[in-house]
């Protein structure tokens, strides 16, 4: 009996975590995003090698100001936060939408990444969020070794196919 359950166990873990990702993109040595669109939403993976926050943007332009962001961390006590900001004003943090439109798939910390999961639609109809458009907006990264604040500097880009 207690085999049983626990092969069970294993399979539900085993399709949760095994994804064929579309898409990858290295937007700094220690920052790869993984995604694959679908008919309605897209879903992405972080993989950042940080125990603090991690942020994706979506940007239209080259400045961060107007970039539509994903915020998110693993707390000490293993609780993943995920947050859909937007920056405001480039030299703050990031301003919390009030419209939350991503979805948390996953979230875990190691050693010395942090690993984040998530869904969004390409048009959440969020003026805050950005219409995901095939070749028509740029990703970018953010990163913080520390939580106590974010980070206010924005790395290599990579667009959005
Ligand atoms: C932590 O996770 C990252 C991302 O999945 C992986 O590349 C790395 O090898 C892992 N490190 C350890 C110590 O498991």
């Amino acid at each position: 009996m207690k085999t049983a359950v626990g092969s069970l166990l294993l399979l539900l873990v085993g399709g949760v975590v095994s994804v064929e990702w579309k898409h990858s993109a290295v937007l700094d040595n220690n920052f790869l995003v993984l995604w694959t669109p679908d008919e309605k939403d897209v879903t992405f993976e972080i993989q950042v090698k940080t125990l603090g926050y991690v942020g994706l943007g979506f940007t239209k332009d080259d400045g961060r100001a107007g970039a539509d962001m994903v915020i998110g961390w693993v707390d000490n006590n293993g609780q993943v936060h995920l947050q859909d900001r937007h920056v405001k004003d480039a030299s703050r943090d990031p301003q919390m939408d009030s419209s939350q439109d991503y979805r948390l798939l996953l979230g875990y910390e190691n050693k010395t990444h942090t690993v984040l999961r998530f869904s969004r639609q390409y048009d959440t109809c969020d003026p805050r969020d950005l219409k995901i458009t095939v070749g028509g907006c740029d990703l970018c990264s953010s990163k913080r070794e520390t939580q106590s604040n974010f980070l206010r500097n924005t790395q290599k880009r990579a667009r959005f196919t």
